[in-house]
């Protein structure tokens, strides 16, 4: 049978896929932010999961207003790097999972998730960057990857509460897939960060600092932090934080932390990761 034996959180920035698309890793102000990495890589490279369940939102790349899941599962073969302006990211196709990724959008929709199934998709950086960050830039990633997608672009986004419990229906799916896997969760996004209007460059280290606590020890306080209390706190895009809740709610209730990392800024955002392992 699957199993699902670790979850991690990254931010995505958009910046960082451009530090690494533009040759720029070592340059004083990026250097301490791919150093916080260096440990989760030799992590990752260890334990050589067979295929990563990727959560984060797309940024208007292949979903545009006219069309908005609040969560989509990428059944496809393969997902290509999306073009967001710049011409598409130098980075490897995406390799999908389309048998767990089937299973788990049957498993999901029969648990009452009504999953968007999406065949046909372009990733942009909320996917490739946390790959970037875990992975480095190789030729090919080194694993498969099932993409899933959560509306925080447009509101109303679904709660934090509803997204673990979706987290939750994952584990279960993932349990119950025919195959010896070992499977990977990442919940990609935030930390806080406001991106506009009078309040843009808003960062809240306490905030956050609180939150990769209870991310780890007390998740089911994090998942009653309702839509206007991330506004006021973390900021317009700290929303984007409820994607970690789904990878939260696929973990076990207790759960031993491996690593954390916390910097200040990167690009206008307050970038968080942690590691986090089933007991
Ligand atoms: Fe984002």
């Amino acid at each position: 049978m699957a199993e699902l034996f670790a979850g991690l959180t990254t931010s995505h920035v958009p910046a960082i896929g451009a530090a690494i698309d533009n040759g720029k890793t070592n340059e004083p102000y990026w250097q301490p932010v791919f150093k916080g990495f260096e440990f989760s890589k030799a992590w990752l490279e260890k334990l050589k999961p067979d295929v990563a369940i990727v959560v984060y939102n797309d940024h208007a790349s292949a979903f545009s207003l006219e069309i908005i899941p609040t969560f989509a599962i990428g059944c496809a073969e393969e997902f290509p790097p999306a073009d967001e302006g710049w011409g598409a990211r130098p980075v490897p196709v995406v390799k999908g999972h389309p048998d767990l990724a089937w299973h788990i959008a049957q498993s999901a929709i029969l648990d009452e998730f009504d999953m968007t199934i999406v065949n046909k998709m372009e990733v942009d950086h909320g996917l490739t960057v946390p790959l970037n960050l875990m992975c480095g830039t190789p030729k090919e990633w080194p694993f498969p990857v099932i993409p899933i997608c959560v509306n925080v672009v447009q509101y109303p986004p679904p709660t934090g509460h509803r997204c673990y419990m979706l987290g939750q229906a994952i584990r279960r799916a993932v349990e119950s897939f025919d195959k010896d896997l070992r499977v990977l969760v990442f919940g990609t996004g935030g930390m806080s960060h406001q991106l506009q209007g009078p309040r843009a460059g808003l960062t809240n280290q306490q905030f956050d600092y609180a939150f990769l606590d209870r991310l780890t020890q007390d998740p089911q306080a994090l998942t009653k932090i309702t839509p206007l209390e991330y506004l006021r706190e973390a900021g317009s895009e700290g929303i984007e934080l409820v994607m970690w809740l789904v990878m939260r709610g696929a973990l076990n209730d207790k759960v031993e932390e491996i690593y954390r990392f916390h910097h200040i800024p990167v690009s206008n955002t307050a970038l968080g990761h942690i590691i986090l392992e089933n007991r």
